[in-house]
């Protein structure tokens, strides 16, 4: 009597997996229209109950360990893609403890050294690859063209290999790598969280580029330690050098498995978040300009041309910094955020407002529980005009994007993840990132990967837009944009 309304539908075991499949947040607003911020629907089977709004966002970002688990929810998704003892394969506190080793590894004297690396590997782009053709002829009136996410894709491969995972995968990206990462990634798919085990091919390649995976970074480990190299300003090296806090060191898998875990993780989150941004932008000739700008400012040189990008100087760039934060108010990669309910959830009756005033609802153990924070994101309780991309939004403090500023500023390194004290921000209209004790840690690396790119783009290339931002397309775990998003570029002067 207590439980939350079910959603309405026709087919027993299916339920809404096609409403919620094709376009969840639509779904999701809709039900919130009907039943209120907390509603269960059926997927597959499943019973999936949705808290919508900030409060729901804390009910279950924030949600208590003996309620909620993570690793129940994602453990038959991530562990064969990621690996056996990491992530969800391992207790919670373990988790905690991973994610403080590889924090080490995101220190900022690493971070300066990227942001020259990533300007590197975008200039080898492109000078090298056959889009960019007609700028590699160094005519300035000549306009080409290039699929950008494709290439973006290609390029935050590059990127993050050549700063993250070190040098060694970066050289075998070519022999191979890339294909394996492929085959992996195609089983790492909402048809595998749905279905863990099914005698397809492509579980299978999955399986068999999982192995030789985790073999090749085994071998990099050997390679390194036989030949005494430790301080490679690396994931790899900060990761040999920690212990638990019973003294153990990682055992080279688990180093191995949190190496595909980061290379999963970082990959397509910011693949689509920096071809939306880029989308944006070049769809904005005045913020384009802004943009353009904003470089010359902060880098122009006597003899009128621009200073090398830094670190420091990167994060002291405003409207890089909105657009960066806007892209992902209205386009966060991550449209779900799972938990298995292991113990029953009781929800305060200003949660289940407005449709049951007073009632209190009781999720019960065995749901599993949704947020969705990228509801919030559209809500015009707390945006103005939330459809309009609108990075000055941010510089405006006050109203939604205050609070979500303050979330923002909670995250990253202020975020204790020891037992107990566990980050506020919970409660908040804006999370990309998510919240709580699962709260991202590559939110910096992400911003200096998004800034350094559309940075040296932008500082390259004159960029319109071929046919508008296209609509997203929510059949993949992280959310894509659909189509080819073709961009039309001309070579700036020098
Ligand atoms: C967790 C988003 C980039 C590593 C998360 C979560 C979100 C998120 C929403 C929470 C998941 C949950 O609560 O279930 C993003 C976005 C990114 C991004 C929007 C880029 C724009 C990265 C990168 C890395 C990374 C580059 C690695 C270098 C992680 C890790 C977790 C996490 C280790 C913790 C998982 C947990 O504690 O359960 N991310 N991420 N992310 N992310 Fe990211």
């Amino acid at each position: 009597p207590n439980d939350p309304p079910l959603v309405f539908h026709w087919l027993p075991y299916v339920g809404s997996a096609v409403q919620y499949g094709t376009d969840p947040i639509n779904f999701f607003v809709r039900c919130q229209k009907k039943y209120g911020n907390v509603f269960t629907f059926v997927l597959f089977g499943r019973r999936v109950t949705v808290a919508l709004g900030p409060k729901g966002n804390n009910l279950i970002l924030g949600g208590k360990l003996s309620e909620v688990s993570a690793e129940e929810a994602y453990t038959h998704l991530t562990t064969p893609v990621f690996g056996a003892g990491v992530v969800y394969d391992c207790p919670n506190n373990m988790l905690m403890e991973q994610k403080k080793f590889v924090k080490v590894g995101l220190s900022i004297e690493n971070f300066r050294q990227y942001v020259g690396m990533i300007v590197n590997e975008v200039e080898d782009f492109l000078d090298t690859d056959p889009a960019f053709f007609q700028y590699q002829t160094g005519d300035i009136n000549e306009w080409g063209k290039f699929p950008a996410y494709k290439k973006l894709a290609e390029l935050i491969i590059l990127t993050a290999s050549r700063t993250l995972q070190g040098h060694e995968v970066r050289e075998s990206l070519h022999k191979g790598f890339a294909d394996r990462y492929h085959d992996l990634d195609g089983g790492f798919t909402p048809l595998n969280f749905l279905f863990p085990n099914l005698p397809l091919a492509s579980y299978r390649k999955r399986d068999v580029s999982h192995k030789a995976m985790s073999d090749f970074y085994i071998s990099i480990i050997e390679k390194r330690r036989q030949e005494n190299r430790i301080e490679e300003g690396d994931m790899l090296s900060a990761l040999s050098q920690q212990t638990y806090k019973d003294g153990r060191p990682l055992t080279d898998r688990e180093m191995a498995h949190i190496m595909i875990a980061l290379l999963m993780a970082g990959q397509h989150t910011s693949s689509t978040s920096t071809t939306w941004c880029l989308l944006h932008v070049v769809a904005n000739p005045e913020i384009a300009d802004a943009l353009y700008k904003e470089q010359v400012e902060h880098f122009g040189q006597d003899d009128g041309s621009l200073a090398s990008l830094t670190y420091e100087e990167l994060k002291t760039l405003p409207l890089l910094d909105a657009v960066i934060r806007e892209t992902l108010r209205t386009h966060p990669p991550i449209h779900s955020i799972m938990r298995k309910v292991i113990s029953d959830i009781v929800v305060p009756p200003t949660l289940s407002a407005p449709r049951d005033e007073n009632r209190t609802y009781i999720i019960p153990k065995g749901h599993f529980v949704l947020a969705s924070p990228a509801v919030s994101h559209m809500d015009a309780a707390y945006w103005k005009d939330p459809e309009e991309f609108d990075p000055y939004r941010w510089f405006d403090q006050s109203g939604a994007a205050a609070a979500a500023l303050d979330s923002y500023d909670n995250g990253g390194d202020k975020i204790d993840y020891g037992f107990g004290q566990v980050s506020k921000g919970t409660e908040s209209p804006y999370q990309p990132f998510g919240a709580g004790r699962h709260r991202c840690i590559g939110e910096q690396f992400a911003y200096l990967q998004i800034g350094t790119v559309i940075s040296t783009l932008i500082r390259r290339l004159e960029m319109r837009i071929e046919k508008g931002v296209p609509e997203h397309n929510y059949q993949t775990l992280i959310t894509q944009p659909q189509g080819e998003c073709g961009v039309l570029y001309r070579r700036r002067p020098d």
